[in-house]
């Protein structure tokens, strides 16, 4: 095919439903995983690594007919800070936020610490969301105090 003819395919609109933009690259399957949408029986389309001008690279979920929960919206915060969450209803974007991250989460994130009460009794875990001397982003533990950084972040 002659080159210059060639046309890039964008991901398509959707109807209804929440787009997840301006995810990093590297992290946008992380994304699908921790929303569980393996699992969703909803329309869903995806692009990764599209180039993005004020990203360089990027990924991209639509969701058709889905609109997320904070509790959801927290774990893409903590995953990919910089999205943008984009609700449109019938073909028009009616909402578009930053996903910010939150002061404290509550029952999405497992201790990493194998001796905190959370883990062994099953408790509902709970962490402040603080930034060390550095101003990385870290989660504290309300119950064992440990601080655990973003790769050692498991969600339940
Ligand atoms: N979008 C969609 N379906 C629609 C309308 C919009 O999937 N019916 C998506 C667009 O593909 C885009 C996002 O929602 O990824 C935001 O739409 P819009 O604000 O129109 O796009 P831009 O102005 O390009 O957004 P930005 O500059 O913030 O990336
Ligand atoms: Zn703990």
């Amino acid at each position: 095919m002659d080159n210059n003819k060639r046309k890039e395919l964008k991901v398509s609109a959707i109807r209804n439903g929440t787009v997840i933009d301006h995810i990093p690259s590297d992290k946008a399957f992380q994304v699908i995983k921790i929303l569980n949408l393996e699992n969703s029986s909803n329309q869903i389309y995806f692009g990764n690594s599209l180039e993005s001008k004020k990203f360089g690279k990027k990924g991209i979920i639509k969701i058709s007919d889905k609109y997320f929960k904070d509790e959801e919206i927290n774990k893409i915060a903590l995953v990919a800070p910089s999205a943008t969450l984009i609700e449109i209803t019938d073909y028009e974007v009616t909402k578009k936020e930053n996903v910010h991250l939150p002061d404290y989460v509550e029952k999405i994130v497992k201790c990493f610490n194998p001796k905190c009460v959370t883990n062994i009794q099953g408790i509902t875990t709970k962490f402040n969301v603080v930034q060390d001397h550095k101003g990385t982003m870290k989660l504290a533990c309300h119950y064992c105090e440990k601080t655990m950084g973003k790769e050692s972040i498991e969600f339940l």
